[in-house]
């Protein structure tokens, strides 16, 4: 009834579809009054330790209570940090978008910097090249590719993120993990501008980097 009378327009366009898909991000008016508006907002955070990648938490503080959600509403994260890990976490409020990059089979790989409490020897390169047994979810680990940077510094590439994967990939070898941040999701870098806790929007080309 209301498209045969041309009183809805998506996007500035009068609808007379009714099976046209309306996604969240399109601007839907009727009779001229917006009745749905939202613009997408991806959002890289440079995530200090101690904070939880989480939207709310009885005890610490989240990653969303650094971000001024008058600005930016109804955000999530996509693709969690540990609570003691800092660096990249990613926030946005298109659910499209953080499932495609959460997407256990979309293989996008995760790099991280990795401080040891035990020196490093290249043991360490085959082993988490060949993959490691985790009994508890019975699987094997895909290929990690492990670059010795100094005595006790590395540089790990992940594609999957099992729970607490690269601490427990050390902890066979009897060696803590005393940080680890991340650097990078796919080509995307962490912007070197941002202390942590500071977060700024993607920019067009860094978006591109994803599709
Ligand atoms: N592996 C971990 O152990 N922790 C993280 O936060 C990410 C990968």
């Amino acid at each position: 009834m209301l498209l045969a009378q041309k009183r809805i327009q998506v996007d500035s366009i009068i609808a007379s579809d009714p099976k046209q898909l309306i996604g969240p991000f399109n601007t839907v008016t009727l009779d001229n009054q917006i009745v749905q508006q939202q613009s997408a907002h991806y959002i890289m955070l440079h995530k200090p330790v101690g904070v939880v990648s989480a939207t709310k938490d009885d005890i610490h503080q989240t990653a969303l209570d650094l971000i001024n959600t008058d600005a930016y509403a109804n955000l999530h994260i996509a693709g969690r940090l540990d609570l003691n890990t800092s660096g990249l976490l990613l926030l946005t409020n298109d659910g499209k978008w953080s499932r495609a990059l959460s997407n256990p089979d979309s293989e996008i790989k995760k790099t991280y910097l990795v401080e040891l409490e035990n020196p490093l020897c290249s043991d360490y390169i085959s082993a988490f090249a060949n993959g490691m047994y985790f009994s508890y979810e019975d699987i094997t680990t895909k290929p990690v590719h492990l670059t010795i940077i100094s005595e006790r510094v590395a540089q790990v590439e992940l594609t999957q993120g099992r729970y607490h994967q690269i601490k427990r990939m050390f902890g066979r070898f009897r060696n803590p993990v005393t940080s680890l941040h991340r650097v990078s999701i796919g080509d995307l870098v962490l912007c070197n501008n941002l202390a942590p806790g500071q977060y700024r929007e993607l920019t067009i080309a860094e978006l591109a980097l994803f599709r």
